[in-house]
């Protein structure tokens, strides 16, 4: 999707030339309070801004909006009031989800101007919240409509607002948006070599690049890539992104993407409604792809090395069966007892390439299991770490981005639950327990690195439109890690 440029001006709200005008308004008992924009808005029409919104009964929840003409009172054509909650109580999560709702009503206009009131907050974590929820929040993917949502907003004001932290919410909000137009692409345009292809067109601005194809792959002893491509006539890839700063690094941080362009199951096939929405089974390579790419433009000092192993699960002739053994790239062997467990065997791989760089740090990023949707619903993902401290600077930076995650124990109990027959390791645990004993699978590739794992099997799609996510792909983790990567450099939480 084409975002909106984005511009800050000081210049009164009822003064910028616009389609609209964004104000906000508060709950206050059974009224309304009206912010200092919209007040003097209303003040310049007369108060008939207050008088449509009593008479419709308006009820400003964070993200309802109701329109009116200007009537030529101020310099936008039209007015809207978008509600905020109850005054005293804005939250930079309410801001996100009202500018969400206020950008998707006004998503027909061309030019949108929202006003930015005082909330008592830091201004340009403010700024940055409400680009992120306009340029979210009224996301679409329409490229396969025969007739487009069109017009579309194509510049968004902010009156008010912080010029530096607007260019940082639009750079956040234009890689969320990368991510999640790679994950809602159809798996038939976007094999691993397609996806390739458009890591290699991201690494034009500031990162190296390195495509290893099957032959590559194979001498380079990538057993689960390997074992997982197997039943597919699509080959499989390993793409690598580093970024380095041009000054001296602070540190080094590692992103692992599990990169599954369609996840049939393969021989443990899934059933056809399994299947329906398996080509975002790449949304955690879509999200450290785009989080490196927003990180190339964003410059902190801080090394970064992207790894993403990529292929499909397929049951051809071919395909890995239950009960074959494989040799991952670290040494250790793991026995298959279910293809559908392909995820894990890639990771392996892309875990343990990650590790021989000697990072300060190894995020993973997965799509990882049904079980973690179970325990924790859409919304949150789940986070596993060996290391606590990482493991409050990713949650610390997930909650800053509005991504919520939950962390879940990695019980060295259940580690035998993983023992197998006849190798190192097997790559399903029992019924119980699914997400953990997948977490403690992965841990065996990490090379005692620090190291967290996200499990984004749920809120890697939305199944409504809903605060800054639409339904369908949502780019989740991808602001996460770019924060999380700007606090190493900072040397911050
Ligand atoms: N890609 C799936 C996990 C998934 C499920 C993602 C639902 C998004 C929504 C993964 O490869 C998978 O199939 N996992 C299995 C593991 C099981 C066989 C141990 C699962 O969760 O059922
Ligand atoms: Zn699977
Ligand atoms: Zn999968």
């Amino acid at each position: 999707m084409r975002i909106p440029t984005v511009t800050v001006t000081d210049t009164p709200a009822g003064e910028v030339e616009a389609d609209v005008v964004l104000v906000g308004v508060h709950e206050d008992g059974d009224g309304l309070a009206l912010t200092p924009p919209a007040r003097m808005i209303d003040e310049a029409m007369d108060g008939s801004l207050s008088r449509f919104l009593a008479d419709v009964a308006f009820e400003p929840k964070p993200g309802r909006v109701r329109t009116v003409a200007s009537g030529g009172a101020v310099r936008a054509r039209l007015v809207g009031a978008v509600g905020l909650g109850p005054a005293g109580d804005i939250s930079v999560d309410v801001l996100r989800r009202s500018a969400a709702g206020a950008a998707r009503s006004a998503r027909k206009q061309g030019r949108v101007s929202m006003a930015l009131a005082d909330f008592g907050g830091d201004r340009r974590v403010e700024t940055q919240a409400v680009i992120e929820g306009a340029l979210l929040g009224s996301y679409t993917f329409d490229q396969y409509r025969s007739e487009p949502d069109a017009p579309r907003t194509t510049e968004l004001v902010i009156v008010g607002g912080d010029s530096d932290a607007a260019a940082r919410g639009r750079v956040l909000s234009e890689a969320a948006v990368l991510a999640r137009d790679l994950a809602n692409t159809p798996a038939g345009e976007l094999p691993p070599r397609e996806l390739a292809a458009r890591a290699l067109d991201m690494a034009e601005e500031g990162l190296d690049a390195e495509i290893w194809d099957l032959a590559r792959i194979r001498e380079e002893r990538l057993g689960g890539l390997l074992a997982v491509s197997a039943g597919s006539v699509e080959e499989p890839r390993l793409i690598r992104l580093t970024y380095r700063p041009d000054g001296p690094a602070r540190g080094h941080v590692a992103l692992v993407g599990k990169g599954i362009t369609f996840d049939s199951g393969g021989l443990s096939i899934k059933t056809a409604e399994g299947m329906e929405t398996m080509k975002t089974d790449m949304s955690g390579a879509a999200a450290v792809l785009a989080a490196t790419r927003a990180i190339a433009m964003l410059k902190p000092d801080v090394v970064v090395t992207t790894v993403v192993p990529s292929t499909e699960n397929m049951p051809g002739g071919g395909a890995v069966k239950p009960g074959d053994v494989f040799r991952a790239r670290n040494g250790k062997s793991v026995e298959i007892l279910n293809t559908d467990a392909e995820g894990r065997l890639v990771l392996a791989d892309g875990l343990s390439l990650a590790a021989e760089h000697e990072p300060d740090a190894m995020i993973d990023v997965a799509t990882l299991t049904g079980a973690c949707v179970v325990a924790l619903g859409p919304r949150y993902g789940g986070l596993f770490s060996n290391d606590d401290d990482l493991a409050a600077r990713v949650e610390a930076a997930a909650t800053a981005a509005g991504e919520p995650v939950w962390r879940m124990p990695l019980v060295q109990e259940y580690r035998r639950m993983l023992d197998s027959e006849v190798a190192d390791m097997k790559n399903i645990g029992q019924r119980h327990a699914g997400a953990i004993t997948a977490g403690l699978f992965l841990s065996e590739f990490v090379a005692d690195r620090p190291w967290v794992h996200l499990d984004i099997a749920g809120p890697a799609r939305a199944e409504r439109t809903d605060g800054w996510t639409v339904k369908g792909a949502t780019g989740f983790a991808t602001r996460t890690l770019v924060e999380m990567v700007d606090s190493f450099a900072a040397g911050t939480r």
